[in-house]
């Protein structure tokens, strides 16, 4: 049986009261956390989304009517208490923002009534997650999980702010587009009054922010729900929300200015942490030869070295056949883990392999200075010396080598570098080490596709001095663009984009379309580009990705209300689900026998 809530209006949420309210008539609002019973009076701890409140109640100050609903009280039931604040009668709890008060009741409603629910709300829950998303209603109650969507709520509003003061419009794009090749896949939808056309759901608002400049908007921003068909990690989700910006008459070092200050502002007022500005910078080529990754981690060291040129005569074969085959051999010097147990070093190995490596060459210092290695059998002392020395080996430490081609190299360690600086307990989540990687490749090779495709997206400008190549050395040719790394996550990128026409022609023919084909595909906003285009560039963060990491967060699903799992599905909703034959008989769709049983 419910109440209603006639005559009474909250006064306050849980811990907006303290001890200069104490003498006060208040009105609370929420969720009964625990009740108990302690002979004669009633403990009650209120919950809203503020935190927690004690409530007692007495039938000397309550009336039996009153005392009898407290005793009926469960957990999770939804209450209204009306009372007086005072000082707490038992031992402060230092634990809680109201830990010195309580309210003594004088009147209760139970507004509504709750079953047991199938988990406890409580923070860190060890519930398991496909349980708590089946109910996520339950597990978005719990307090570590508000405290999130606070945050996010607080960053959204900062950005808008911010970017509100700096000039920028918000302005909305379609969510119903045209399919456009090169990107993600596409989630595409049935147009009913075009039968077998499909609109796409955009992967950004890349090409309508570009337009945006066009028609003279001058500095665009927008929190863009966007789409992409992608295997899910736990840093990525099928849709998830960008903070889209784009700017007229700019080049890169404008784009990244506004972006600093940007998150300087959000990363003070909502955690407390001083970002430090200028925020380093890195180009893509150092971030790979130093850290085999282009969104390095920069909270520990552990660089990768080439040692190429050390080993070019050595008479280990797996090193010298890789430098033959056009690769290169570089290492990774773990300080002080020369003592590591074979069968952890094995282990590695194995982790080395699942990253591509043919094998993973290993060598400890011993502490009288002699060597455990599964290679220094096949070099000279000498040789073994000069390849230490280059690592900065010290007794008990461990080098450990790759060779092969250089992506591979990269690869293999960077992934190395962190797994072992994980193990290590060296990835302190209250260190913001932000970094931006600049100078990307404009094109990487796809050896699937047997072509270049472009390394951000073909709106991508080529840096000036490299353009002569484009056409004999695509992928030496490098791009103005850029990412903004934190702690070894891309949390944003962008470019300058090609705003003259012949440029933007260029680029589809080396991507390997036709003249048509651009046109057919992309025609909208070649023409765009015929009548006076500004100079523009722009960045996107996802907003997900930023708040996961400002919340100390491993997943992306615990700042997402409702995120899907590893196979892109709802527990909650059980969406993607079928549909009526009517529907797709409006569609003129018609389900293959091999799609339904797969099902
Ligand atoms: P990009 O593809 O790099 O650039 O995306 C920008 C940022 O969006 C985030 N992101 C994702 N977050 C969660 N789940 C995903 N599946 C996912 N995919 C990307 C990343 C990434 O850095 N239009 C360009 C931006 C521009 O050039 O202005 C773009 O979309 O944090
Ligand atoms: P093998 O001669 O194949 O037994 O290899 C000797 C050592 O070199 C082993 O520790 C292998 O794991 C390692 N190894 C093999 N291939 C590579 C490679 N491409 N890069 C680095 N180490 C390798």
């Amino acid at each position: 049986m419910s109440e209603s809530m006639k005559g009474l209006h909250r006064s306050h949420r849980c811990t907006e009261l303290n001890q200069s309210n104490i003498g006060q008539t208040v009105t609370v609002m929420g969720w009964v956390q625990k009740s108990r019973n302690k002979g004669g009076i009633i403990f009650v701890d209120l919950r809203d989304r503020s935190g927690l409140l004690q409530i007692i109640f007495e039938e000397g100050d309550c009336g039996k009517e009153n005392f009898d609903k407290a005793y009926r009280l469960r957990s999770e039931f939804v209450i209204a208490v009306v009372g007086t604040v005072e000082a707490r009668s038992g031992a402060v709890n230092e634990n809680l923002a109201t830990g010195t008060i309580e309210i003594r009741a004088k009147e209760v409603r139970i507004l509504s009534e709750s079953e047991t629910p199938p988990f406890p709300i409580e923070e860190n829950s060890k519930t398991k997650e496909e349980l708590r998303l089946k109910y996520r209603y339950l597990d978005l109650r719990r307090p570590d999980l508000q405290r999130n969507f606070i945050l996010r709520s607080q960053v959204a509003t900062l950005t808008r702010q911010f970017l509100a003061e700096e000039g920028f419009l918000e302005i909305e794009t379609p969510m119903l587009c045209k399919s456009t090749p090169e990107g993600a896949r596409d989630y595409l939808v049935p147009s009913r009054v075009h039968p077998g056309n499909f609109y796409a759901l955009p992967q950004s608002p890349q090409l309508f922010k570009q337009l945006l400049m066009v028609s003279g908007y001058d500095r665009y921003f927008q929190l863009a729900r966007c789409f992409r068909d992608e295997d899910l990690r736990a840093d990525r989700q099928p849709e998830f929300t960008q903070i889209d910006m784009e700017l007229s008459f700019v080049d890169v070092d404008d784009v990244i200015d506004v972006n600093e200050r940007l998150l300087k502002k959000v990363f003070e007022e909502t955690i407390g942490v001083d970002v430090q500005l200028p925020i380093q910078r890195m180009t893509w080529q150092d971030a790979m030869d130093r850290y085999g990754s282009d969104k390095p981690d920069t909270r520990f060291g552990m660089e990768l070295k080439n040692v190429s040129e050390v080993v070019k005569d050595c008479g280990f074969s797996v090193f010298t056949g890789a430098l033959a085959n056009g690769g290169s051999v570089r290492g990774i010097n773990a300080e002080g883990q020369g003592e590591m147990p074979r069968k952890k070093i094995d282990a590695l190995v194995e982790f080395a392999k699942g990253y591509g490596a043919k094998g993973l060459a290993y060598l400890a210092i011993n502490a009288d200075g002699t060597y455990k290695s599964s290679f220094a059998k096949f070099m000279t002392e000498e040789e073994l010396k000069a390849l230490v020395e280059a690592m900065n080996g010290k007794p008990g430490d461990l080098l450990l080598f790759a060779a092969d081609k250089n992506k591979v190299v990269w690869d293999v360690l960077g992934a190395l570098r962190l797994e072992i600086a994980n193990q290590l307990g060296l990835l302190d989540k209250n260190q913001y080490n932000f970094l931006w990687v600049t100078e990307f490749p404009l094109l990487e090779y796809s050896e699937e596709e047997g072509r270049f495709k472009a390394m951000h997206h073909p709106f991508t400008m080529p840096m000036e001095e490299d353009l002569e190549f484009i056409d004999t050395d695509p992928g030496r040719v490098r791009a103005k663009a850029y990412d903004i790394v934190l702690n070894g996550t891309e949390i944003g990128g962008g470019s300058v984009r090609i705003f003259q026409n012949h440029i933007q022609e260029k680029m589809f023919e080396v991507l390997g379309f036709t003249k048509e084909q651009a046109y057919e595909q992309f025609g909208f906003l070649l023409n765009a580009f015929k009548y006076g285009v500004p100079p523009h560039a722009g960045l996107a963060y996802g907003l997900d990705r930023l708040v996961m990491l400002m919340a100390k967060e491993d997943s992306i699903r615990d700042v997402i209300a409702f995120p899907k799992i590893k196979d892109a599905s709802c527990l909650m909703t059980d969406a993607p689900d079928v549909v009526d034959s009517k529907q797709l008989e409006e569609l003129c769709i018609d389900i293959t026998k091999a799609a339904a049983e797969e099902e």
